[in-house]
């Protein structure tokens, strides 16, 4: 799975999922936790967002908090809508499942801006016979674990994909 470098001395990633209050905050935590023990912050800027509205300024679901504290995360982000305008802010735009793509490639404008979605399960080496990093919602601890499983091994491949790029 490759990436297309960034323009930018900066690299602006957002991840999105539906709610944008279990997986999407959650891959956002852990890509910025990765990113801190890297002294990255300067030049990997990251952020979530959901293709719904239903949990507006919300904090990440309960269930996700707890999971993350127990690998040592704080997910504390708020949740929002993706916009069309996210399209010029950022230069990779990862989704969790097929539906947040064609919720997400509705929006675009250009072909540049279609190429700018990705599919996390994508970055995903030990998880690839998943088809997409499944909603964890309506399901129990287990879910929640495997998302988080799956996004830490995505996140650790994502970044060094990122930093390849750098030079
Ligand atoms: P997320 O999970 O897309 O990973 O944030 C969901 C959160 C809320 C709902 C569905 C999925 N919901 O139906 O409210």
């Amino acid at each position: 799975m490759q990436i297309p470098p960034a323009k930018n001395q900066q690299v602006n990633v957002l991840f999105v999922c539906l709610g944008n209050i279990c997986r999407s905050p959650a891959a956002e935590g852990i890509l910025k936790k990765m990113v801190a023990d890297n002294r990255l912050e300067e030049r990997i800027f990251v952020d979530s967002a959901g293709t719904s509205c239903w949990h507006e300024g919300e904090l990440p679901d309960d269930r996700m908090r707890m999971h993350g504290q127990r690998r040592n995360y704080d997910f504390c982000s708020r949740s929002r809508k993706f916009v069309s305008t996210d399209f010029e802010r950022f230069d990779y735009i990862i989704v969790m499942d097929d539906d947040n793509y064609r919720n997400v490639k509705k929006l675009a404008k250009t072909e540049e801006d279609v190429a700018k979605i990705h599919r996390m399960i994508d970055f995903s080496s030990k998880f690839s016979h998943h088809h997409k990093v499944p909603d964890p919602y309506y399901g129990g601890a287990s879910g929640f674990e495997l998302v988080m499983d799956l996004l830490e091994d995505a996140c650790g491949n994502l970044l060094d994909k990122i930093k390849g790029n750098f030079g």
